[in-house]
């Protein structure tokens, strides 16, 4: 894999916005998820607010990872969204590097807000965790419809709605700055979720609590 360059994004990149959409589109469909869709224009605009962040090959100058930052409920939460990395590239860290670049960003642009997000993913739990983020309930979420939107073209929206906001497959995770407490030391990590194994147990359970017909449970 060549070197590559993460950085705040520009107008500079705003030829890179499609080919960013189109490996959102085309990895939502490889994991069967729904996903809420983004336009180029709409990452561009990211972009000119210097408001993403992306990762780009140094010798083909081609995006290998992005991600964006949005805020609800007048800049009290901020949310580090659209986390991208080409197939090619991933598990080499380029997702740790840019999530860490957007975290950041969010706490020098809005440095009393709380930074969420929720999901599935183990790796962006893991990273998370990493950045001193920590599990939280949805009711610590915004309540701005808009957050919410972002979920409804997920396959389990169903779910959100019927359990009232309340519980989805997703976890909920948050950094609050006023509540957090110094990194922890590299031996510390990962201490949230120990261990694959408590993930994959804590998932099945979700699964069958709330999808008791359906064999195998497919979420962003
Ligand atoms: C999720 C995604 C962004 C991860 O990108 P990546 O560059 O491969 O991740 P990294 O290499 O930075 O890995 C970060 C950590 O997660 C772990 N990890 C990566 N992929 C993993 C996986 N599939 N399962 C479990 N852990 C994983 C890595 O081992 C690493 O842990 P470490 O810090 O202990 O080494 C990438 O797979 C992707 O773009 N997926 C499709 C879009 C998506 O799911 N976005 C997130 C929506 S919430």
């Amino acid at each position: 894999m060549n070197s590559y360059t993460v950085q705040i994004a520009s107008q500079a990149h705003f030829d890179l916005a499609e080919s960013i959409c189109n490996e959102m589109a085309e990895s939502a469909k490889a994991r069967g998820t729904g996903i809420a869709k983004r336009t180029p224009d709409y990452l561009q605009e990211k972009m000119s607010e210097g408001k993403a962040i992306i990762a780009t090959d140094d010798v083909t100058g081609e995006f290998v990872g992005f991600c964006y930052i949005e805020t609800w409920q007048h800049g009290k939460f901020v949310a580090n969204s659209g986390l991208i990395v080409k197939p090619s590239h991933r598990q080499y860290g380029v997702a740790k590097a840019v999530k860490s670049k957007a975290f950041e960003l969010s706490r020098s642009r809005f440095p009393d807000a709380k930074i969420i997000g929720i999901t599935t993913s183990l790796a962006v739990m893991k990273i998370n965790s990493d950045l001193g983020y920590e599990p939280t309930t949805f009711s610590e979420l915004p309540v701005d419809d808009n957050f919410w939107k972002g979920c409804q073209s997920c396959v389990n929206y169903d779910i959100l709605t019927r359990t009232e906001r309340k519980i989805c497959l997703c976890t909920g995770m948050i950094y609050d700055p006023n509540q957090a407490s110094p990194k922890p030391e590299s031996d510390e990590k990962w201490i949230f979720l120990k261990n694959l194994a408590d993930f994959t147990q804590l998932k099945k359970i979700k699964e069958k609590l709330l999808m008791p017909f359906h064999k195998k449970g497919k979420s962003k």
